[in-house]
């Protein structure tokens, strides 16, 4: 093995990463480049070309980001950090869509030669991709990456590769609410044909052929890990043999992603995708009723979490519990290990956002309730919000604010149809292999301190919500002044003043409104005695 004097997976290892520019991909680079759990000795990040830019340009760029603060600081100054140049990371440009991953052959056979861990994290996570795209970039995305980790571990020149991780999602049985095991569940057709079906048939029974579904998104995962299951496995259940011995394959599952609980920094989040854009609509008061059922288990699970349960499935990957003939399935969740109930999600952001609500961005007070599923209440909220934003739009001093207000109000209604689906159902997700992960890492000699996402016992919900908010106006909306659950209570002047501003607009859309509401009895008044008067004078005239 290649580092055979290191005890450290890690050290010294040759990684491929996909998906290193989302959310996931970027902490887990930033994990990985921070040298705790060990300093690889190179690591592939493959990016496609997007915009105009190459993957390389979008390395560098990727390079830039704060997450990678720390990283540059041990570096000092004297000696800045270049990691392109000094060949710690290497540029592939790569897309999951193409044939052979588009990857140029040269760089291809370096990586097959070299490379030790696959970490196949890239995905369209568009839930409404139309199904011939999240059918090619999630499934046979998926099947490409596996077959570049075949050929890694089929090399004969060294040992084969120590492990293939697929990220999936724990919604590939969406179809199934209910407790869901750490296993392949039953697919929703035959993936073969799905695999070789048309476009234009994908396109035409697309609704017939997600049905039960919520989405393309979860759809396809769930039909990747069946094919890629068939793939590495031969059909009597043994795994496929190379002089390594079996493909180290593991998939891991994450449920609904937030913030970061401690590492890269407390509260670190980057993107509005998913769960975070809803905390922070909630929180500015954009949408103050959404469709879910309060006594309901959700699955929120911290990105470090989700980050170290990957890295900690490469190491543990021969390791880990299995059905016969199958990979191992961890499941990166909180669902059955400290469970957590809508309601508590809605209580942490009100209490969060009422306190210290957002010094740029708040539009109206946070007070999120959730409605019955049905919809009436949620569709009258909506009704509501339309009207008072076309009330507003009319006149010249508030129009900027119902112009906000309409905008919001799309943004919830988009928001409500993408999550009603998870927050009307409940999934129990068995994790006894994350449970189990960090005896098997310590078994293994890495340093436990560095996963400490995984000591899900010392989660303390209320704490990680109120972080999450803190992340959401520190992260995204790069505000300073943000009130942070570890730096304990303190009275902050900027964040008092938006609390008085808050209270100032709520006065000025109110005596706005009674004014209106004066004038248009005036108005109606007016009209009825000129009414009268006109049908006075005529019949008097006859
Ligand atoms: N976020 C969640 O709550 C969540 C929950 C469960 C599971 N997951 C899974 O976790 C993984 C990472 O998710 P994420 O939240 O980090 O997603 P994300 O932020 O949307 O990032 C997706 C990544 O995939 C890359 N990608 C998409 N299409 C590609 C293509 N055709 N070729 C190459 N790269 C491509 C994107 O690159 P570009 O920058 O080029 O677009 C980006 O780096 C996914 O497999 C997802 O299914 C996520």
């Amino acid at each position: 093995m290649e580092n055979s004097s290191s005890p450290l997976f890690w050290e010294g290892a040759s990684v491929l990463i996909t998906g290193a520019s989302g959310l996931v991909g970027k902490a887990m680079l930033a994990k990985l480049m921070s040298g705790e759990i060990g300093r690889p000795k190179e690591v592939f990040v493959m990016l496609r070309q997007k915009k105009g830019s190459t993957g390389e340009d979008r390395l560098h760029e990727l390079i830039a980001s704060p997450i990678f603060d720390a990283r540059r600081s041990a570096q000092g100054s004297d000696e800045p950090w270049h990691p392109v140049a000094s060949g710690e990371l290497v540029p592939v440009p790569g897309d999951l869509e193409e044939e052979s991953l588009g990857i140029p052959p040269t760089i291809r056979a370096r990586i097959v030669k070299s490379c030790t861990v696959v970490l196949s994290c890239a995905a369209s996570t568009d839930f409404n991709s139309p199904l011939p795209k999240a059918r090619n970039i999630n499934v046979h995305g998926a099947l490409r990456m596996l077959q570049l980790a075949q050929e890694c571990h089929a090399r004969q020149a060294r040992s084969g590769l120590r492990a293939f991780v697929h990220v999936s999602t724990c919604y590939v049985s969406a179809n199934i609410p209910g407790h869901v095991e750490e296993r392949l569940h039953a697919p929703p057709m035959d993936p073969e044909i799905f695999l070789r079906m048309k476009d234009e048939e994908l396109m035409e029974h697309a609704a017939e052929l997600t049905s039960g579904f919520p989405n393309t998104y979860t759809f396809t995962k769930c039909l990747a890990e069946h094919l890629l299951h068939a793939r590495a496995f031969s059909r009597d259940g043994a795994a496929l043999d190379t002089l390594a011995g079996r493909l180290p394959f593991v998939i891991v599952r994450p449920s609904i992603i937030g913030c970061s609980w401690r590492s890269p920094q407390p509260g670190w989040m980057d993107s509005l995708f998913g769960l975070s854009g809803c905390v922070l609509a909630c929180g500015l008061g954009v949408a103050q009723k959404m469709r879910g059922v309060p006594e309901l288990i959700t699955d929120v699970v911290p990105l470090d979490t989700v980050v170290e349960a990957i890295l900690g499935a490469a190491v543990c990957a021969r390791r880990l519990k299995a059905e016969t003939g199958s990979m191992p399935v961890v499941h990166a969740c909180t669902s059955s290990l400290l469970p957590l109930q809508m309601q508590d999600v809605a209580d942490g952001i009100n209490s969060y956002f009422t306190q210290h609500p957002s010094s740029t961005k708040q539009l109206r007070a946070c007070n999120l309730e959730w409605v019955n599923p049905d919809g009436k209440a949620f569709q009258e909220e909506m009704g509501r919000l339309h009207w008072r934003a076309s009330w507003l739009k009319r006149c010249y001093c508030t129009r900027r604010l119902g112009a906000q207000l309409a905008k919001a109000g799309s943004q919830v209604t988009k928001m409500d149809s993408a999550f009603v689906y998870f927050w009307t159902n409940e999934w129990i997700f068995k994790s006894d292999n994350l449970a189990e992960m960090p005896s098997l890492l310590q078994e293994c000699g890495e340093p436990m301190q560095h996963y400490g996402g995984l000591q899900l016992s010392q989660l303390n919900w209320p704490y990680y919500l109120e972080l999450f908010c803190y992340g959401m106006r520190v992260f995204v909306l790069k505000e300073e002044d943000a009130f942070c659950p570890i730096d304990g209570p303190k009275k902050n002047s900027i964040t008092s003043r938006a609390t008085a501003s808050l209270r100032w607009n709520k006065v000025v859309t109110a005596v706005l409104f009674t004014l209106l509401a004066i004038f248009l009895l005036w108005r109606t008044f007016a009209l009825k005695d000129q009414d009268m008067n006109y049908h006075y004078h005529n019949r008097s005239e006859f």
